[in-house]
């Protein structure tokens, strides 16, 4: 009978231990990462997670919040990818080297009298 008592209480400690350890070490860092990761996981049940500051964009996709207009995977909707070479760009997928409105980045235009040429505007 003595024994039995002693055994639950081990197991009562047990699980107290169990229970409070993982809350005893938290370093900043893992908690910003296990928010993170919190709002990685929730987006597609509470949208609203994505429009909090710090978030990639305000867009979910697969789980994931994303930026619609310049997410290469993700570009101009859900699973768009753009392919090789291409960045996004207002949700669009372009070729920095040669695209005259986004030459070398987004939003980069070149004047009407240069051209887009590897990635920069160069005057023929
Ligand atoms: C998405 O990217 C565009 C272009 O860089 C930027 O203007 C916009 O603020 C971004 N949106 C979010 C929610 O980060």
């Amino acid at each position: 009978m003595k024994t039995l008592f002693l055994l639950a209480m081990l197991m009562a400690l047990a699980v107290f231990v169990s229970a409070i350890s993982p809350g005893s070490e938290k370093p900043k860092g893992k908690i910003n990462r296990f928010l993170s990761d919190r709002v990685v996981l929730t987006c597609e049940k509470y949208p609203e997670v994505c429009l909090i500051k710090g978030s990639a964009g305000s867009d979910c996709c697969k789980n994931k919040c994303v930026n619609l207009s310049t997410d290469v995977s993700n570009c101009g909707k859900c699973g768009k990818k753009c392919s090789y070479g291409k960045i996004c760009c207002e949700g669009k997928c372009v070729n920095p080297r040669t695209n005259e409105k986004h030459c070398g980045k987004c939003d980069n235009k070149c004047n009407s009298e240069s051209s887009c040429i590897y990635g920069m505007c160069s005057y023929a």
